[in-house]
């Protein structure tokens, strides 16, 4: 099997006309963890969406490669079997599902027809991974986020994705909302999943979070693309500074939030 790769070369992603992303490109292999920092409204989160094949993006030039196979062709179900998984910054309320129920059927599209979990196996992946996250196991019968607490929900992203196992992890501020023991146990589930066989792509504001999963590069995005790749030193120089310097550094100028430039 190859090893896990993405490569996003000079994507272009608008919303209702609205050049959102204007050449974002990046590569990340198995085995790396990659952080993305960057000011509010800045596309990161379009970024993260686009990828996994919200309708409403609409991809307007480059082009993304997962394991060598074009990213951007396939439907949303195919870029999970292919081993995409994202973790939602706002994880969706769903009635009327359960969390289990939830979990067994995304389990078994990625695994495919013919390939499913059988339920007894499934339980008790469930219960061991309920277990590193610190869940109570009546999260599994309750609603799928639903009246779940912002940093429940986090964890249960955390969850489906240590369920699925997926290829290449994109992380949207999974430390967002998190009290500070749930972020280390969230962060135990994520270095837990760490392997030459996955790679990361962590959004995040705070550097808090690289103390627990340290990153391989940490690259800044403004205006959507990167602009600035460095080592774990650059987070916290962004925590320490903000983003003024590097503005000033790459003489970027000011862009009112949401005019298209
Ligand atoms: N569905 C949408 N309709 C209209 N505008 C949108 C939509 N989704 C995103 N945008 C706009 O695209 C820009 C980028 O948004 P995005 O959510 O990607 O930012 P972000 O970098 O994730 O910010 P944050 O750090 O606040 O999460 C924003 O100006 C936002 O208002
Ligand atoms: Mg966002």
């Amino acid at each position: 099997m190859s090893t896990p790769h993405l490569k996003i070369e000079n994507l272009q992603v608008s919303i209702d006309n609205t050049e959102i992303l204007k050449g974002f490109s990046l590569e990340i292999k198995g085995g790396e963890v990659h952080a993305i920092m960057g000011p509010n409204g800045t596309g990161k989160s379009t970024l993260a969406s686009a990828l996994m094949g919200h309708p409403s993006y609409e991809v307007t030039g480059g082009s993304v490669q997962i394991g060598g196979e074009d990213l951007l062709e396939m439907e949303v179900d195919e870029r999970a079997r292919a081993g995409l998984f994202l973790a939602m910054q706002y994880p969706s309320e769903i009635s009327g599902i359960t969390t289990a129920d939830f979990l067994r059927s995304a389990v078994n599209v990625q695994r495919g027809e013919g390939n499913e979990l059988s339920l007894m196996k499934f339980i008790r992946q469930l219960d061991e991974k309920m277990n590193v996250l610190e869940m109570d196991e009546s999260f599994s019968q309750r609603y799928l986020n639903e009246g779940f607490s912002g940093g429940e929900k986090k964890r249960n992203e955390i969850l489906q994705m240590m369920m699925l196992q997926p290829k290449i992890c994109i992380l949207d501020e999974i430390d967002s909302g998190l009290d500070i023991d749930a972020l280390k146990v969230v962060s135990k589930g994520v270095n837990d999943l760490r392997s030459p066989e996955r790679g990361f792509l962590i959004i995040t504001h705070y550097q808090r979070l690289l103390n627990y999963v340290k990153p391989d590069f940490v690259h800044v995005m403004m205006q959507g693309r990167i602009v600035k790749s460095g080592g774990p030193e650059l987070a916290e120089k962004l925590e320490a500074e903000g983003y003024d310097w590097v503005k000033h550094e790459l003489g970027i100028k000011d862009e009112t939030v949401g005019q298209q430039a």
